[in-house]
């Protein structure tokens, strides 16, 4: 197992403590410090910058070299030659598909993008301004309510029917949210479309007006999935994991990861992004913006700049790019004002000092808010988008956790409150 080992010397313990170290196939070793709990001490990582929570063969990401790679295969290549729902078979299955697997998954996905008619009721006891964020909570995890025949999480065929119904499911209950808030009916899946055609038809095609989906727009659309589709041990999918671990049914786990994908550190950045240009509102008053974010007693950050791991550049930042160009002038948008506080934006930070000195580049969200915004999509459903794109990386990770020996995640703390005191007489 281990070839290389950490000597740790303690004050206070005698021996000095010899820690296992661990090689991945690429990416930093790990020091195994489970044997610590019985000398009495635990680590201190607020954060986690610094834990590995465990083995994964699912997606590997080196931020320096902004690399990014599912199941070995680089997101670039992904994003060019792929599709999303083949992205979703490699995450869960570990491999590519064949012509036949790939068809056969396809077809089970379409199958199974319809929601219980009865769910369509929940709708009605929110509010239609509420954020839809808020509803999709409570909708995905709902589904445990209504699916009770694939929830045994320890029968394999289970497993596989709930990531079925989830990537089926999401952009049905995505456009569902959309729709309800706008106060118009629910449009029902059309299995002779793809996956994105027709979430791009459930939100904005009315059952007395049927256009056809434009190609450009389709395929933005799948890319924006794909390059969504996972990101490692990230917040919402360690969420998905720590509540797995308990033994929670896969919906209710997938439902706790949309709910920590919601902050604005994370997921909540692409709408971030669209609200902080509405707030600049005109090019003049970008300097004024930078110098805001620059300033060390001002909370105010660049939405959509900067990363956790990727301190040069976001490879996925660069494929949504060329995909922006292109759904911007299919649209003929290159005009807006809105986007073109963004262009500049983007420009002026990716040239000052203070930015490029801290590696804080253009993320993901950037581009794909003002895609999101161009294709006529809500801003406030932003995220919900990226939750239905991270959805099969959730779901692999999960598979991955459920069909190892795992044990019940639990981390534990240095406690720095009172000690033991008595309740005043
Ligand atoms: N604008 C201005 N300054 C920034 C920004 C920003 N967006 N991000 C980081 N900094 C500064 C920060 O003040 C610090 O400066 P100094 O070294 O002088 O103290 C330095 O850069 C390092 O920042 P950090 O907070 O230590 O970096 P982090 O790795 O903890 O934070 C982050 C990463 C993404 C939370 C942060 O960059 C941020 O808040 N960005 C804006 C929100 C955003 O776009 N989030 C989407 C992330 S991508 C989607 C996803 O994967 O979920």
């Amino acid at each position: 197992m281990a070839d290389k080992k950490a000597i740790l010397k303690v004050d206070g313990i005698d021996e000095a403590l010899e820690l296992p170290v661990y090689e991945g196939t690429v990416g930093p070793d790990v020091v195994d410090v489970r044997s610590l709990t019985s000398k009495g001490l635990f680590t201190y990582d607020p954060g986690f910058m610094s834990t590995a929570a465990t083995e994964s063969k699912i997606t590997y990401i080196d931020g320096a070299a902004g690399i990014l790679l599912h199941r070995g295969y680089p997101i670039e290549q992904l994003a060019e030659k792929s599709d999303y729902l083949e992205t979703c078979y490699l995450l869960i299955h570990g491999e590519l598909p064949n012509a036949e697997q790939k068809a056969t998954f396809v077809s089970t996905i379409k199958n199974h993008t319809m929601v219980h008619e009865q769910l369509s009721h929940f709708f009605n006891g929110f509010r239609r301004d509420a954020h839809p964020m808020a509803v999709m909570c409570g909708v995905v995890g709902a589904l445990s309510a209504f699916y009770h025949d694939s929830l045994d999480i320890h029968d394999d065929h289970h497993r596989l029917v709930s990531a079925h119904r989830l990537i089926a499911k999401m952009p049905t209950l995505a456009a569902m949210v959309y729709k309800y808030s706008i106060g118009q009916p629910f449009m029902y899946p059309r299995n002779e479309l793809s996956y994105s055609e027709n979430f791009l038809h459930m939100m904005f095609n009315t059952p007395c007006d049927e256009k056809k989906i434009s190609p450009i727009l389709a395929k933005a659309m799948d890319r924006i999935f794909l390059l969504h589709a996972d990101h490692e041990q990230n917040a919402s999918t360690s969420t998905v994991r720590l509540a797995g671990s308990t033994g929670a049914n896969p919906f209710a786990c997938i439902a706790s990861g949309i709910a920590a994908l919601w902050g604005p550190a994370h997921g909540g950045a692409n709408e971030a992004v669209l609200n902080m240009l509405a707030e600049i509102g005109d090019e003049s008053n970008i300097d004024a913006f930078i110098a805001k974010a620059k300033d060390k007693d001002d909370p105010f950050r660049l939405m959509g700049f900067g990363h956790r791991v990727y301190k040069n550049f976001d490879p996925r930042a660069k494929v949504m790019k060329q995909t922006c160009d292109e759904v911007l002038s299919e649209l003929g948008m290159l005009d807006d004002p809105l986007l073109k506080i963004a262009m500049k934006l983007e420009k002026i930070a990716t040239e000052d000092e203070y930015f490029v000195k801290r590696g804080l580049y253009p993320n993901v969200d950037f581009y794909s808010g003002i895609i999101l915004k161009a294709i006529g999509i809500p801003t406030e459903m932003f995220t919900v988008i990226f939750a239905t794109g991270r959805t099969p990386g959730w779901i692999a990770h999960w598979n991955e956790m459920i069909s190892s020996d795992y044990r019940i995640g639990r981390p534990r703390q240095l406690y720095t409150g009172h000690a033991k005191r008595d309740y005043p007489a």
